[in-house]
């Protein structure tokens, strides 16, 4: 089996709002893949977060080539999807729970240039999957390991058998985890097939952001069964 490249995203959730930048520059400077932005509407999740406004700030700061991998948690992504690419989102990942046509806002991320993901819930199950990809819309899977709303929580082990599934049935796609995502659960979803590890609290309030993440990466490429480069 073609395994798929490890990569770790810090969600900047857990940053320090007041010197986003930095913490920003330091997840970078810790060879980070990229950033996870999470966006929450208040309806979809009982929390609000961040709009296109910050996303646009970061993609100026930050320049080009940084990679932005923008999770909506709102009730109407449709309606959202195009401010956010505009902004410079590079990979827009909606909720499969959420409301409008969701393999026409896949194909409207792809159309306006971004990669389309979708996410599932830990209580979704992997079958829920088979419109959207039974259309090969999504490049990225996320799993939820936990009910999504705030950073902080708990891992959830129980999602650990679908991500197994969705691996086995799709072996080259990118298949990510977000909640609760640290150096042992990273080991443990990677060890079921996830390549794309999102983590908040572990990595910002890390002492040592970039020796944790590097810690992550060398045990989740082991468990995954790949070479470091
Ligand atoms: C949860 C968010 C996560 C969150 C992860 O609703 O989607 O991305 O920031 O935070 P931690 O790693 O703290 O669980
Ligand atoms: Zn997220």
């Amino acid at each position: 089996m073609k395994t798929m490249p490890i990569r770790i995203l810090p969600s900047i959730l857990a940053a320090d709002m007041a010197n986003l930048e930095a913490d920003c520059r330091r997840a970078l400077a810790g060879a980070a893949d990229g950033l996870h932005v999470d966006i929450m509407d208040g309806h979809f999740v009982p929390n609000l977060s961040m709009g296109p406004a910050v996303v646009a700030a970061l993609r100026r700061a930050l320049g080009a080539d940084i990679w932005l991998h923008v999770h909506l948690m709102v009730e109407r992504p449709d309606r959202y999807v195009e401010p956010f690419i505009k902004a410079g989102a590079n990979t827009v990942l909606i909720h499969i729970e959420s409301a409008g046509d969701i393999p026409a806002t896949l194909q409207t991320i792809r159309e306006r240039g971004a990669r389309p993901g979708i996410t599932l819930n830990p209580a979704t199950p992997a079958a829920a999957l088979d419109d959207v990809m039974g259309e090969a819309l999504a490049e990225e899977i996320l799993c939820m390991t936990v009910v999504p709303g705030f950073g902080g929580q708990s891992f959830m082990p129980e999602v650990l058998p679908k991500i197994a599934a969705l691996r086995h049935r799709w072996p080259h796609i990118d298949i990510s985890v977000d909640g609760g995502i640290d150096s042992e659960t990273a080991l443990a979803c990677a060890a079921h097939g996830a390549n794309v590890l999102l983590a908040g609290t572990s990595l910002f309030g890390a002492t040592d952001l970039a020796g944790t993440l590097q810690a992550m990466r060398k045990g989740c490429a082991a468990v995954y069964g790949q070479e470091l480069a």
